[in-house]
């Protein structure tokens, strides 16, 4: 039997830790058998080489290795894709084509994500397993193969049974040996060796020193959580190795490039971005946005009530109930995208519009009002003709200067410059 250490450096399988060791230990002794195999573990753990392995070492070498990412295929094509059409089963089915079950008689299928299969999917799947047997989409004509199956999923499978979304009987009849591969912060002892792996790998791909760690640097990075695993380890290689000047990684550098690192907010505390604080940044901003339409639905309900009742002393009462509502809660989305704004002070985030934050709040207040009010005076028109005066007049006052205008007219640059285009003007 081939060693545990052989395949690893024939797979490219980094680490010594002895849970690894027993998954490609295990990969190794179910190999000869033709027994249904479910990989798993949380995603970027390296669940993909296991059915390599198995297919490698099994008397199916020689046969087809088809590997199926089920989560990437839609719902409508799936049972085509696996398991084949008749020529005139579904509109552009103009020939009749073989699935992968087909393809692979006498090789291996590799189904990733397998927890993410339709259940009609897997009740045809059920079938195949039993007894070899499939039928193409559109036929009646049952059909014989003889595949091996490994399954792969980073889905807590007994959850989805239980939420009905996974059939029981399939769950077991593939899991009937289970091979799981721990997540790497289980794999303390692996870290470091990885990530000089990777280190030296990009090395040669960019043509580039090899960044080294310093001795708090490989603390950190021992620490951190890796939720992404060995695939964000790797991502986090690339980017220091493609970045970095200096190639002597300190702890302040590499703490940069690890998102969630003491906070959930890396880009307000570090001065450096890389993309991963750019996606947290985003989320904020969804957030701010989100609060954002609905402090402006709000307003339109008031602009509205303005328009209708012409009455200042109703709508004044309307307006502080209102207005109240919008500016009292607390939103820590909103703090917290002030805390962004202060930060890139001259970035293109300050292009949100600010009036969203508590601080500014009283004086935007105040802008919308008068917009508001200004609304009020030519009740007959509509209020996008209305609009596209105020921005006309605003513009004039202010000989085009749009970040003046759209001060006084208290929406963001990057509205004013929106409405412009839309209005054409
Ligand atoms: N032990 C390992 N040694 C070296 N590279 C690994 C190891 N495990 C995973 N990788 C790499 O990490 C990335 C993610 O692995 P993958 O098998 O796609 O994860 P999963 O399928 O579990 O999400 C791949 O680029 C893979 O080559
Ligand atoms: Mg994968």
């Amino acid at each position: 039997m081939e060693s545990i250490q052989a395949t690893k450096q024939r797979f490219g399988i980094i680490g010594n830790d002895p849970k690894l060791n027993r998954a490609v230990e295990k990969a190794i002794q179910v190999a000869p058998t033709d027994i249904s195999v479910l990989v798993t573990g949380e995603s970027g753990v390296g669940k993909e080489s296991i059915p390599k392995i198995i297919h490698s070492l099994s008397h199916r070498k020689h046969g087809k290795y088809i590997a199926v990412n089920c989560g990437a295929i839609p719902e409508g094509t799936i049972d085509s894709e696996l398991f084949g059409h008749e020529k005139g089963s579904f509109t552009g089915a103009t020939t009749t084509r073989s699935g992968y079950f087909e393809v692979a008689d006498g090789g291996t299928i590799f189904l990733d994500e397998v927890g993410e299969l339709p259940l009609p999917t897997q009740v045809r799947l059920l079938r195949v397993l039993e007894n070899g047997e499939f039928l193409k989409v559109g036929s009646s004509a049952t059909q014989k193969t003889d595949v091996r199956i490994v399954a792969a999923t980073n889905v807590r499978m007994i959850e989805a049974i239980e939420k009905g979304r996974f059939r029981e009987d399939l769950y077991y009849r593939l899991s009937t040996v289970e091979i799981n591969l721990p997540p790497l912060r289980e794999r303390r002892e692996d870290i470091h060796l990885l990530f000089r792996k990777f280190a030296a790998d990009f090395a040669q791909k960019y043509k580039m020193p090899t960044i080294r760690l310093d001795e708090r640097a490989i603390e950190l990075l021992l620490q951190y959580r890796w939720s992404g695993n060995i695939r964000q380890l790797r991502n986090v290689a690339e980017q220091i190795s493609v970045l970095e000047q200096n190639r002597e990684i300190t702890y302040a550098t590499l703490k940069h490039y690890l998102p969630d690192m003491g906070s959930n907010l890396p880009a307000v505390v570090n001065e450096k971005k890389t993309e991963s604080d750019f996606s947290s940044e985003r989320e904020i901003l969804y957030k701010v946005l989100f609060d954002m339409k609905r402090d402006v639905n709000d307003l339109k309900k008031l602009t509205l009530e303005l328009m209708k009742t012409g009455s200042a002393a109703k709508v004044k009462e309307e307006q502080s109930t209102l207005i109240n509502k919008i500016y009292s809660e607390e939103s820590n989305a909103e703090e917290e995208l002030a805390a962004i704004i202060e930060e890139e002070n001259n970035s293109n985030i300050s292009d949100v519009e600010v009036f969203s934050i508590p601080e500014h709040a009283s004086e935007a207040r105040k802008d919308k009002y008068e917009y508001a009010e200004e609304v009020e005076e030519e009740e007959n028109l509509s209020l996008q003709q209305k609009e596209l005066e105020l921005i006309k007049k605003s513009l004039e006052k202010y000989k085009g200067k749009r970040k003046d205008a759209a001060d006084e007219l208290g929406i963001s640059e990057r509205t004013l410059y929106r409405k412009i285009k839309q209005y054409n003007l």
